[in-house]
């Protein structure tokens, strides 16, 4: 077997990590951030080195790439508690060994109280806070039945196999990176506003890279998960724990609402650019189908000619993404409650109309787009991670909370976060959500209803079989940045690492400008402001996980913005 290069990893000592010793502990004892891997064999990234390290055991151990995926997905509730969760949801892309393509929905709905101006106050405007911070903000959570439907469809090994090594995480607890540090204690205000009980996440003082987060609730919660099934997370105790959470701080989640949650099978966007085959996630997210729209709109142009980064090349993708984002303000909901013309969205004589009035060197400005205001950006938090199994399987999962660590409420109890994802909902037509966008009537909020997603888990295969395996999180710049990483390496033939962390770019349509991120190139950024473009820096866009699969072997790579590490075999 090829050695694995670039892999520094090694076992996590769990029982070394005494509470005696929290102060001494090293920050990464047991653990290394890899942020590039070869293997021959598997692999998988992630958000965080222990959650791959999981997903990679549960392939040696003779699990298949969903078997790792569910692994993963609970490694991370404990191991990065400000995205991977259990109370929230997200969007699995599955392609199997013998070329099928499947994908699941577990993305988050309404509670059955909800109502359409739940977020309204007296005089009709939108409050962002209600939707944003606290127990009003949580929709139903998804991710255990998406775990369950993935497992009872394609799962190999026990789910207690696949569920054991988070719980053991969080019962005896690790070592927490200074980036998760600085999240807690930015967050500390939050969490005492919001709780009503003692929580893991809270301390006396400051928390510090190395100090062990131990998470027992979390643990008591998961076995409950192993021992009855989905029933463990919907039924009994830990609904009965959430319900009383909801009581305790004014939240419409009832146990009803926890009864009649189901994952659903969805069938994925599947669509031919060039020589590949892009595999993404339909409706409620509207990741795939702009991926769909966006690539359309892209591949009449000789972008490689245009050079990587040149203003020519960042500008016709500007005007793409701004396209894009105003047919998906306007017509995109829950496929279950709303007509969404997803046919004629993708039509390519449509999608071609869209750039009629494309001129090079020259600012479509939005208005003449479409409607919109200006909007506010904010954080955007969300988690993505790639498997790859040696068989051939891939599975490309991203799984979201919204915000940092959510609406901020632990489950007193239960030990998990639960999601602000009714910010996902348009709380009114024109009233920005979190991450700028805007919505209308297609995405309002209905009882049972699911808001619509930026997720864009995404599999590229050539000559049938999978080449990438990716995805970020990032709220709305999730879209840009799968775009950006898919033109990065399919069309400028970038190396992955560099297609990752190269500096991103975002156009959303509204508000009209050009986001860019701190090392984006300043000559750029001048063409474009000649042009007549606004640009506005910000904070890092995205955290992609890629894996390429090519005859010489696995490629993973971590996105550098983040603790993100990958792991192979
Ligand atoms: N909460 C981020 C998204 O689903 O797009």
């Amino acid at each position: 077997m090829k050695k694995i290069l670039f892999s520094v990893s090694i076992l996590f000592l769990l029982n070394s990590c005494k509470e005696s010793k929290q102060a001494e502990t090293s920050p990464f004892e047991g653990y290394a951030i890899t942020k590039k891997i070869e293997a021959d064999n598997g692999a998988v990234v992630s958000a965080h080195p222990l959650a791959s390290e999981v997903g990679r055991d549960i392939l040696q151990q003779g699990g298949n790439a969903v078997d790792a995926a569910i692994a993963v997905q609970y490694a991370l509730a404990v191991v990065y508690p400000n995205a991977g969760n259990l109370g929230g949801g997200g969007f699995m892309v599955f392609h199997t060994k013998q070329g099928e393509n499947y994908s699941i929905d577990f993305r988050e709905k309404a509670p059955l109280k909800a109502h359409k101006d739940m977020y309204l106050d007296s005089l009709g405007n939108a409050v962002p806070d209600w939707s944003r911070n606290g127990h009003l903000a949580a929709g139903v959570p998804g991710t255990v039945a998406g775990t369950f439907l993935a497992h009872r469809k394609f799962g190999k090994l026990p789910m207690e196999q696949l569920i054991r090594p988070a719980i053991a995480l969080a019962e005896r607890g690790f070592a927490i990176t200074e980036r998760e540090a600085r999240a807690l204690n930015n967050y500390a205000d939050d969490f005492a506003k919001y709780n009503t009980q003692p929580t893991a996440f809270q301390k006396e003082g400051e928390w510090k890279a190395g100090d062990i987060l131990v998470q027992k609730d979390l643990a008591e919660t998961m076995k409950r998960i192993v021992e009855n099934g989905q029933a463990g997370f919907y039924e009994g105790e830990t609904a009965d724990l959430i319900v009383a959470e909801m009581e305790r701080g004014g939240g419409i989640i009832s146990k009803e609402d926890l009864k009649q949650y189901e994952a659903q099978e969805r069938t994925p966007v599947s669509f031919k650019y060039k020589d590949y085959t892009i595999i993404s996630m339909g409706l409620p997210s509207s990741g795939g189908i702009m991926q769909q729209q966006m690539l359309a709109m892209l591949e009449p142009y000789p972008i490689s000619e245009y050079g990587f980064h040149s203003a020519k090349a960042i500008q016709l993708m500007t005007e793409i993404e701004r396209r894009a984002f105003a047919d998906r303000t306007e017509y995109m909901g829950d496929p279950d409650f709303v007509d969404v013309p997803v046919a004629e969205l993708v039509d390519s004589a449509y999608v071609r109309a869209r750039m009629a009035d494309f001129t090079p060197g020259v600012p479509t400005p939005s208005d003449k787009v479409g409607p919109g205001l200006k909007a506010a950006v904010e954080k955007e938090e969300t988690t993505h991670f790639s498997v790859i199994d040696a068989e051939g399987n891939a599975v490309s999962l991203t799984t979201t909370i919204n915000g940092v660590y959510g609406s901020r409420v632990v489950v007193g109890g239960a030990g998990f976060f639960l999601n602000n994802e009714m910010d996902d909902f348009s709380a009114k037509p024109g009233a920005p959500n979190k991450f700028g966008l805007l919505g209308t009537e297609a995405n309002s909020i209905q009882p049972s209803k699911r808001m619509l997603s930026a997720m864009t888990p995404t599999v590229v295969l050539k000559d049938d079989k999978p080449y990438l395996v990716l995805g970020t999180p990032g709220g709305s710049t999730i879209i840009t940045s799968v775009f950006q990483t898919l033109v990065n390496i399919l069309e400028f033939d970038l190396p992955v690492e560099q297609a990752v962390n190269a500096p991103k770019f975002h156009h959303q349509w509204q508000p009209d400008l050009i986001y860019v991120e701190k090392d984006f190139p300043m000559a750029v950024r001048d063409s474009l402001k000649a042009m007549g473009y606004t640009i506005e820096e910000r904070r890092p866009i995205g955290r992609t996980e890629v894996i390429k699969i090519t005859e010489n072997g696995i490629e993973g790579v971590a996105d550098k913005r983040g603790d993100d590490s990958a792991a192979g075999y």
